[in-house]
């Protein structure tokens, strides 16, 4: 049984501490279940702001967040994890262990993985993402397009039934890219609901069935196809 992750935001203003004028201000939006959303729009419009709102990792200054019915400030980010993974912006803030294959048993056995599965589950993920022969190195030393697989291969491994990926082709190489996209298809499949944050207007849209334009922190334009 797939049970559809619902994200809803109401009235949701958001300001960083000492900067003058809100970033968010009072956004309306429920982004749910399967299929791709795109949120698109100029830099500095918002788009990894309301990414991290709707990810718990920013909390509203007034407004609510609600994650399957629950205000998402009420939750642990574990809870969160749980249904909503989130690629960072920039993939450095999501690795930690010595080595990449630590990295994914870690997190596997974090969300409660049979100690007998794991080592299966990550190869399936160095397979599936192209980083076998990467397994003994140091995630620190990759470069930014492999830092950027582990960290999606890391997000995976949990199951989540949302994901959240901010700009996630920006350090992609034509190939990378295309393989990116089809690893979205096969999610979208899978009935993993995504929200895309992408400049790359071609690719967050192509495969999308709503697109969603930030403009100066308001919602300029939600489109569905
Ligand atoms: N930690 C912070 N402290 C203060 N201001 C911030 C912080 N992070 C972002 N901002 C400001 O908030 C605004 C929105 O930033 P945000 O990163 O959400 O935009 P974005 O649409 O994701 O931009 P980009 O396309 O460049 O990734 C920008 O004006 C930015 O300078
Ligand atoms: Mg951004």
């Amino acid at each position: 049984m797939t049970v559809m992750t619902v994200i809803d935001l109401r009235n949701v203003v958001y300001q960083y501490p000492d900067e003058k004028r809100p970033v968010l201000g009072g956004i309306d939006l429920c982004v749910s279940g399967t299929g791709l959303t795109a949120l698109v729009g100029p830099n500095g419009s918002g788009k990894t702001t309301l990414g991290k709102m709707m990810a718990g990792i920013l909390k509203p200054d007034s407004g609510s967040v609600r994650i399957n019915g629950r205000d998402a400030s009420e939750m642990s980010l574990g809870e969160i994890g749980q249904q909503v993974g989130y690629l960072f912006q920039e993939p450095d803030r999501q690795l930690f262990a010595p080595t990449v294959q630590e990295e994914l048993a870690f997190v596997s056995r974090v969300r409660g993985a049979a100690e007998e599965d794991i080592a299966g589950r990550v190869g399936n993920m160095l397979d599936r993402f192209h980083l076998s022969h990467l397994r003994e190195r140091f995630p620190f030393s990759l470069s930014r397009g492999e830092k950027q697989r582990l960290v999606l291969a890391a997000i995976l491994i949990q199951c989540p039934r949302f994901l959240i990926l901010d700009e996630p082709t920006t350090a992609l190489d034509v190939r990378r890219k295309a393989e990116l996209a089809e690893n979205l298809s096969d999610l979208d499949s899978e009935g993993v609901g995504m929200l895309v944050i992408s400049h790359d207007h071609e690719f967050a849209t192509r495969r999308a069935s709503r697109v969603i334009e930030l403009r100066g922190g308001a919602v300029h334009a939600d489109t569905r196809y």
